[in-house]
């Protein structure tokens, strides 16, 4: 017999700001240190114009210094909303004082449990404070690499370390594949975000010379591969979390939590068209032009068009964040439907050929783009 349908509830004010905050510095930190170390910094070390590569550093550094304040800020934000969520009668303007924090956060465990998540909680408040002091240093210290190598193991620490359950017992399948997928869907979320983001800033960055178009068309290049990793771990673990939540298409459009997924899903369609057209459109258009020599348009295209293209998928990203704090409860219980069913070899062999087939379909759309470009070269 079906279950009652499940009241859809709407997050309050401070909810949705806490976790719009908290995903979008964490997105900054993340996507910005690694894309620092995965793009700029190569292309920087390689045959650059020293104006272009002066311009292109100082801009990256400015950029990463100020998210170590907006680290801070979006941490403390969160800890307050998971006091003001975790312990009843408290408001979120009580949850913000500091003595609140700290008795929940140490607030004993359950019995037979190994740890309490008020202590996990605290590891992940203490990674993100001492990556957001690295991050400031660089407002009086030129040295990002040592920097974003640091931050970036720190920041990844500070989210995965919820992902550990504080007891082993009950443990399944189903909730250890839960926890991990999601940390896989917030740490590719916060590549592809927040690289969009960093190299958008940067882009607009002052004094870029002539010849910055060639820089440039190497960074988006690189890029390209970040975000195309980026997109596979996001949509591999979306279509699991959409399974968990949503049973059936027609739920998408009958259901609270559905509608609020489909618009969801729509925006994201939007972004990955967008990259598309950046990668499969625009990259071949900037090599026909620094082919033919003409590095006006190279730079236009490389320093104007793309940066603009960037800049509105990351607009579109941070829609996304915003939709997300809305997606409580599950669709399956606001239909009054059954939950998921329990994960067994079926569902992983689908899992793994879903993954396989997006793998390919990725690599063949990288692999088209090298193809176009290397022909603009040439002819
Ligand atoms: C730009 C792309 C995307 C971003 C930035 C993004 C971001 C996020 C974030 C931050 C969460 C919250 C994770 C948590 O703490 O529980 C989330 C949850 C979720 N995402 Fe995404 N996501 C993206 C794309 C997708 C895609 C493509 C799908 C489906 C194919 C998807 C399905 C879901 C679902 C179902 C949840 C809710 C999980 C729950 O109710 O606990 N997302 N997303």
């Amino acid at each position: 017999m079906a279950a009652a349908p499940a009241e859809a509830a709407m997050p309050a004010w401070w909810r949705v700001v806490s976790e719009v905050a908290y995903f979008a510095a964490l997105a900054a930190v993340i996507g910005g240190a690694l894309v620092y170390l995965a793009v700029v910094r190569p292309v920087l070390r390689s045959d650059v114009d020293v104006a272009d590569r002066g311009a292109a550093h100082r801009a990256t550094v400015r950029l990463l210094a100020w998210c170590g304040p907006l680290l801070l800020v979006a941490a403390y934000l969160q800890l307050a909303g998971r006091v003001a969520r975790g312990v009843k009668g408290v408001t979120f303007g009580e949850a913000l004082a500091p003595s609140r924090i700290w008795s929940f956060l140490t607030v004993p465990g359950p019995h037979g449990a190994w740890v309490s998540s008020g202590t996990l909680t605290l590891i992940q408040n203490i990674c993100y404070a001492l990556a957001a002091i690295a991050l400031l240093t660089l407002f009086v210290w030129d040295r990002p690499t040592l920097v974003t190598a640091t931050v970036l193991p720190l920041a990844v620490l500070g989210t995965v370390v919820l992902a550990l359950p504080t007891t082993w017992a009950g443990q399944t399948v189903d909730t250890q594949l839960n926890s991990w997928l999601t940390q896989v869907h917030i740490l590719g979320a916060c590549a592809w975000l927040g690289g969009l983001f960093g190299l958008a800033v940067v882009g607009r960055a002052r004094g870029f010379g002539e010849r910055a178009g060639l820089c440039w068309a190497r960074m988006w290049q690189r890029f390209s591969s970040v975000a195309l990793v980026s997109v596979g771990a996001v949509v591999a673990s979306g279509v699991w979390l959409a399974w968990r939540h949503v049973g059936t298409v027609g739920q998408l459009f009958t259901t609270t939590y559905g509608r609020f997924l489909l618009v969801k899903l729509i925006i994201v369609a939007a972004m990955v068209a967008a990259g598309a057209y950046n990668q499969l459109a625009l990259t071949p258009r900037i090599a026909r032009a620094h082919a033919e020599g003409d590095l006006g348009r190279g730079f236009a295209l490389t320093l104007r068009h793309f940066p603009t293209v960037v800049a509105v998928e990351t607009v579109l990203g941070l829609a996304v964040l915003t939709i997300v704090p809305f997606l409580t409860g599950s669709a399956r219980t606001q239909a009054g439907g059954p939950p998921a069913p329990a994960v067994d070899g079926g569902v992983l062999a689908l899992g793994a050929l879903l993954v396989v087939t997006l793998v390919a379909s990725l690599y063949a759309s990288y692999r088209v783009s090298t193809l176009l470009t290397r022909r603009a070269q040439t002819t």
